[in-house]
């Protein structure tokens, strides 16, 4: 019999949709993929070509914390952030998404319960329910911009078995880049209480307006409890390398994810080989993304805020935004986009946001959209969602 976490192991949200999709493009229908953060853009030059240059005959294991190279590219990276961080508060992980499973295993008991906000990644429930961990959620609304709420709903929700707090800034699904004074009344909260602070920055360079985002890592007095995961994947266009890491200042929770890590054997060798060519790469680079996704997402918000009955605050950060949409049922809606519309042969997929809640009932007029298309894709979808949303209320007679 499978084990009672196996069974309640939650499948993806973000891909349940996908055989609607496939069985849209077998029928001839262009389907725009609002739905998932894999960022278009080339991987930088010089990590490709520093793959073509790799001449070794053994794709050898490497050190379970990473290579030395790697990790002498992490401190450099951080250095140029402001963050000095020693080899051994560094650990390669595979993606960032290891490095969430290693914080997750390292901060808590099974059993123990994460504060996090909602709406939030949907990925944290997987990794939560392998470690045993009981997600908790706060409600963030999107007419405050999904930023935090005040000490006193952390207060609230905390209980006897509250081990953490996990945050994401800049954040996935929502686009909200929390202020250094709502990092601080978290960080705060966290150490009257004993409590971790994992926070999920593989988003740090994706924020708009000229904005700037605190690491946890740059935050004064805080070094025993802030876990920070990291990643390439959106930093370098480079989610298929797999490729991140933990740091921590915390010797405790770093031996944890070491002993972790060793088990595993080794993160992506050949990942690892390429990663120190971005050192090259100058702040032009950054800058050359952030003004791409940013028109991106103004693209989006003056078109989709035109349509009558759809809601947003303007994202701060990352490529993804929540939209409340003149619907009562965000799930049938985006099923029903693949199935049953198209406008010159073409629709979009989008991620209906239930799926990013904890809280049963919560997202049912919303969907989760992220902007890593072209400006003309995003353009059409603009156009596609702006004739499917009254045809969709006709069709389920909302009007
Ligand atoms: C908020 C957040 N954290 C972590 C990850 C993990 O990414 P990866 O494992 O590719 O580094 C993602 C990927 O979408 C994400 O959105």
């Amino acid at each position: 019999m499978v084990s009672s976490r196996g069974q309640r192991m939650p499948p993806s949200p973000i891909r349940k949709l996908a055989p609607f999709a496939e069985a849209a493009k077998a029928r001839g229908v262009h389907v725009y993929h609002l739905n998932i953060g894999q960022p278009d853009l080339p991987t930088p030059e010089p990590m490709r070509r520093r793959l073509a240059e790799i001449r070794d005959v053994t794709y050898a294991y490497t050190p379970s914390a990473g290579t030395a190279a790697y990790v002498d590219f992490l401190k450099l990276y951080y250095r140029r952030l402001g963050v000095e961080l020693s080899a051994d508060q560094l650990l390669a992980t595979t993606g960032g998404s290891e490095a969430i499973q290693f914080a997750f295993l390292a901060c808590a008991e099974a059993g123990d319960h994460a504060l996090l906000v909602e709406p939030f990644y949907t990925n944290y429930r997987s990794f939560a329910t392998i470690a045993g961990v009981e997600l908790v959620p706060l409600v963030t609304r999107g007419e405050d911009g999904f930023h935090l709420p005040p000490r006193d709903a952390w207060e609230k929700a905390r209980t006897e078995r509250t081990r953490m707090v996990v945050l994401c800034n800049p954040n996935n699904p929502t686009g909200t880049v929390y202020r250094r004074e709502e990092l601080l009344a978290v960080a705060e909260f966290c150490r009257d209480h004993g409590l971790f602070l994992v926070s999920d920055e593989v988003y740090r360079e994706f924020v708009y307006d000229g904005r700037t985002v605190t690491s946890a890592l740059s935050l004064e007095g805080f070094s025993e409890l802030v876990v920070v995961v990291d990643s390439l994947s959106k930093r370098y266009s480079a989610c298929g390398i797999r490729l991140g890491c933990l740091a921590t200042r915390n010797p405790g929770v770093y031996q944890a994810c070491l002993h972790m890590a060793q088990g595993r054997l080794s993160p992506p060798g050949l990942a690892q080989a390429i990663a120190p060519a971005a050192a090259a790469l100058g702040p032009e680079y950054v800058q050359g993304v952030v003004t791409e996704y940013q028109k991106r997402r103004d693209v989006l918000f003056e078109g989709l805020t035109r349509i009558p009955g759809v809601f947003l605050r303007k994202p701060e950060g990352a490529f993804y935004f929540v939209a409340r949409l003149p619907v009562d049922d965000a799930e049938d809606f985006a099923q029903w986009l693949l199935t049953d519309f198209s406008l010159d042969g073409k629709t979009v997929m989008v991620a209906p946001a239930p799926g990013f809640y904890a809280t049963s009932g919560l997202g049912h007029d919303e969907v989760r959209i992220a902007y890593v298309l072209e400006e003309g894709d995003l353009r059409e979808s603009v156009r596609v969602l702006s004739a499917a949303l009254p045809a969709y209320r006709k069709a389920r007679r909302l009007d």
